[in-house]
C-alpha cells in the first residue's frame, strides 16, 4: 500500500464534520493547536503520555516522583544568590520548589510553547523567572550564566547524543563549581541487553515518545563524559501511575480531579490504563534514577 493509500485509509475514519471542521479552521489561517482533535479522532489517542497526563490534571511528571525530587534538590540546595536554569520544566511543579528558594534568575527551556501551561502562573509574580521556547540542546543562554542546571524526565526521551548534547550545553551555560540535578529513568543493574530493547520498545509504543532509560553506571558515564563529577545519586521505584504515589505527588485533592477527568473521558481512560498496564509490566527492569553533579571549579 502507497504512503498516499494509507493516507486515505486514515482519513476514511475521520467523521465528515471533523474533516470539514478542520478544513475551515485551516482555511481562516487557525494556528496548528486550534487544529487538534481533527486529524484522527480525539488528540488523547495522539499525545505524548506526559502531556496527556498534564491535560488530566497531572502536574508531577517524572518517574521518582516528589519524594525523589525533594531528595535531588536537598542536595542541590538552591539559594537566593543562585542563576537557576530548567530544562523542560513541563507545568512547572519543580518550577514552584526553585524559587521558593528566591534566586537571583528562572529561566525555564522547554520546546513546547502552550499558552495555557500553568508553569505561566508559576511564574508569574517572579520578576526574574522567565520561560524561554527553546531545545535545551542550544539554549541561546550565555556562556556560565548559571549556578544550578536542573532537568527532570527530558533526557530520558532523547537519543544518547542527544542525552550528551543536552548535558554538554548545561556544562556551557553552567560557571564553574555549578551543580547539575537531573531525575530520569533508569534500567535496573539486572536488565539485559536483550531485555532493555524490548522495555524501550514497548514504553516508547504506549507513551508515543522514545523512552532511553539507562542504568546508574550508564547514565554517569555519560554525566562523566560531559565533563562532570558526580557527587550524589540516588534511586526510586518507578510508580507514576500508582495510587499511592500519585496521591502523595498530587495531593487527595489533584488525585480526585486526575481520576475525574480520566473517567469521563473514553480515549483518555484507555491510554492511562495501557500506560500504567506497560509500566506494571516491566517494574521489575525499570526505577527512577537522581543525580547532582558538579562542573569542577
Ligand atoms: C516528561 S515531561 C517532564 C516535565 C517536568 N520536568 C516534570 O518532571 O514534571 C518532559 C518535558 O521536557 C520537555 N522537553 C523535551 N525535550 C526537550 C528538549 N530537547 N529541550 C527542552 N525541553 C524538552 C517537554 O516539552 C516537557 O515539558
Amino acid at each position: 500500500m502507497s504512503t498516499e493509500d494509507t493516507q486515505a485509509c486514515a482519513c476514511s475514519q475521520v467523521p465528515v464534520e471533523q474533516i470539514e471542521k478542520a478544513a475551515v479552521l485551516a482555511r481562516e489561517g487557525a494556528k496548528p493547536e486550534q487544529l487538534k482533535g481533527t486529524r484522527s479522532g480525539p488528540e488523547e489517542k495522539r499525545l505524548q503520555g506526559h502531556w496527556l497526563l498534564a491535560k488530566m490534571g497531572k502536574r508531577v511528571l517524572r518517574p521518582g516522583g516528589m519524594e525523589m525530587t525533594r531528595r535531588i534538590l536537598t542536595n542541590a540546595a538552591p539559594i537566593p544568590s543562585d542563576r537557576i536554569v530548567e530544562f523542560g520544566p513541563g507545568v512547572g511543579k519543580t518550577a514552584e520548589l526553585l524559587l521558593a528558594a528566591q534566586p537571583k534568575k528562572y529561566w525555564g527551556v522547554d520546546v513546547r510553547e502552550d499558552a495555557d501551561n500553568p508553569l505561566l502562573d508559576v511564574l508569574k509574580g517572579h520578576e526574574d523567572a522567565v520561560l524561554i521556547n527553546a531545545d535545551a540542546k542550544a539554549t541561546g543562554l550565555e556562556d556560565g550564566c548559571a549556578t544550578l542546571v536542573v532537568g527532570e524526565a527530558m533526557l530520558t526521551m532523547q537519543s544518547d547524543a542527544d542525552k550528551m548534547a543536552i548535558m554538554r550545553e548545561a556544562f556551557r551555560i553552567m560557571a564553574p563549581g555549578g551543580r547539575y540535578a537531573l531525575h530520569e529513568m533508569g534500567f535496573r543493574p539486572e536488565a539485559s541487553e536483550q531485555v532493555t530493547g524490548d522495555v524501550e520498545k514497548n514504553l516508547s509504543r504506549t507513551i508515543k515518545v522514545g523512552a532511553r532509560p539507562l542504568t546508574l553506571a550508564g547514565w554517569e558515564k555519560l554525566l562523566r563524559g560531559a565533563g562532570f563529577e558526580v557527587e550524589y545519586c540516588t534511586t526510586n521505584k518507578m510508580a507514576l501511575l500508582e495510587i499511592r504515589r500519585v496521591i502523595a505527588d498530587e495531593g487527595l485533592r489533584g488525585f480526585l480531579k486526575f481520576v475525574f477527568n480520566v473517567t469521563r473521558n473514553p480515549a483518555a481512560r484507555k491510554r492511562v490504563l495501557a500506560m500504567r498496564k506497560t509500566f506494571r509490566a516491566n517494574q521489575q527492569f525499570i526505577c527512577a534514577v537522581g543525580f547532582v553533579a558538579v562542573k569542577p571549579a
